[in-house]
């Protein structure tokens, strides 16, 4: 029968317990003050009953935020809701370039582009630069989807080198003789929430006269003193940040020199045939953006919970160390990890278990990420709980 594959494929994931659903969540929108500003209450409510959620990517508890959600009412008001068409027929308007330009004062950057997803942004900007095969991609074995994705729509050669691993990567360097080279690197690692080993990077890409490109997901917002994240510490070619994270929105943009961002105008295809994101949460971003620059206390907070929660779990737990709001926890079997898991629910904690694919086979997890809007009791009840669970 016409793809069978359809219904083997998916008994195969049940059977490696990989089998993936959603589950309806809705969000509590209740909020609460701290520092004296407002923060959301990291609540979920799945199927009438309330957990503590740990799995969320709002590091800064800036969802619901009222300043953010005025912004988007007085974009809707202003703008409208939809640019009801690409940004190169009539879809790019004011909302968008001062969204530009907030990101290009924050990132220290001459150009920046937008983009509808974190996904098209990476896939676009690797299928354009990978126009022919005088170009060498080197991407970080950890790499996200999108970023490999794009890389091996295109036509370039795509070599990956182990994780953090600046000795692999400089031999596959050496042993090349491309015209273009890029090296591509996260910031903060999505799965695993260590950082990028950036200055060694830089340096390399240097000596070798490559590019450097950064998708800073988790990075903007919670790294740097005012959270731009992977450009507090060096400058790279180019930067990928999506909206739909730290900042709380929806969308991406890429940060880069004025050629780039005219070539991308004009060859990305992702850029060209889709509708700009809306003008209402351009605004809205903006407002994120610039909340996000004066509220350190949400960065230091991150810091201290996380360095809470590493003190408080037994030793013998196999975490990941990281500076950052990612803290994970390998289990290693999809079972076990599926279990602990449902055990944490029943205890009112949601932890989503991450399995093959998404992690290498083995390493299944637990990603607990520690938000500005937790606070020390509910660490203490995470920590408490892990403990048991993992014992
Ligand atoms: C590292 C990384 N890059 C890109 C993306 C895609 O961004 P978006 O969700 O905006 O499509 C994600 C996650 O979703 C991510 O974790």
């Amino acid at each position: 029968m016409a793809f069978d594959f359809i219904t083997e494929q998916l008994k195969n994931q049940r059977s490696l317990f990989r089998y993936r659903e959603r589950v309806c969540i809705k969000t509590n929108n209740r909020s609460s003050t701290d520092n004296n500003d407002t923060t959301s209450e990291p609540y979920i409510d799945v199927a009438g009953k309330q957990y503590l959620n740990f799995s969320s990517n709002d590091y800064l508890g800036l969802n619901h935020h009222p300043n953010i959600n005025q912004a988007m009412q007085e974009g809707i008001d202003k703008f409208g809701l939809s640019a009801s068409s690409s940004s190169l027929i009539t879809g790019f308007n004011y909302a968008h370039q001062a969204l530009e330009e907030v990101i290009c004062q924050w990132l220290n950057k001459p150009n920046c582009l937008l983009f509808s997803s974190g996904f098209s942004a990476n896939m676009a900007a690797f299928q354009a630069l990978g126009q022919d095969q005088s170009t060498n991609f080197f991407l970080d074995k950890l790499s996200h989807a999108s970023m490999l994705d794009g890389a091996y729509a295109s036509k370039a050669t795509v070599k990956r080198f182990a994780h953090n691993d600046l000795t692999h990567l400089s031999q596959l360097m050496k042993k090349n003789t491309a015209q273009n080279l890029l090296i591509a690197s996260e910031g903060v690692f999505s799965m695993d929430g260590d950082q990028a080993k950036l200055l060694a990077l830089a340096q390399l890409s240097k000596k070798h006269n490559a590019w450097l490109y950064l998708d800073d997901a988790h990075s903007v917002g919670v790294i740097g003193e005012k959270g731009q994240g992977s450009a507090s510490k060096i400058a790279s070619n180019i930067t990928m940040a999506t909206f739909g994270k730290a900042i709380a929105t929806s969308g991406a943009f890429l940060a880069c020199d004025a050629p780039l961002h005219d070539y991308l105008i004009n060859f990305a295809r992702h850029y060209i045939y889709s509708t700009a994101i809306s003008p209402a949460l351009a605004w809205a971003t903006k407002r994120s953006i610039e909340l996000i620059q004066q509220a350190q206390w949400r960065r230091d907070k991150i810091s201290e919970l996380t360095h809470l929660l590493t003190e408080l779990l037994d030793p013998k737990i196999n975490i990941i160390a990281s500076q950052s709001a990612i803290q994970s926890i390998i289990v290693g079997d999809e079972k076990k990890t599926i279990q602990i898991s449902e055990t944490l629910k029943k205890q009112g904690l949601w932890l989503t278990a991450i399995r093959p694919p998404t992690v290498a086979v083995g390493s299944s997890r637990l990603r607990v990420t520690v938000c500005a809007n937790h606070n020390h009791k509910q660490i203490n009840q995470l920590a408490s709980c892990l403990n048991k669970a993992l014992d």
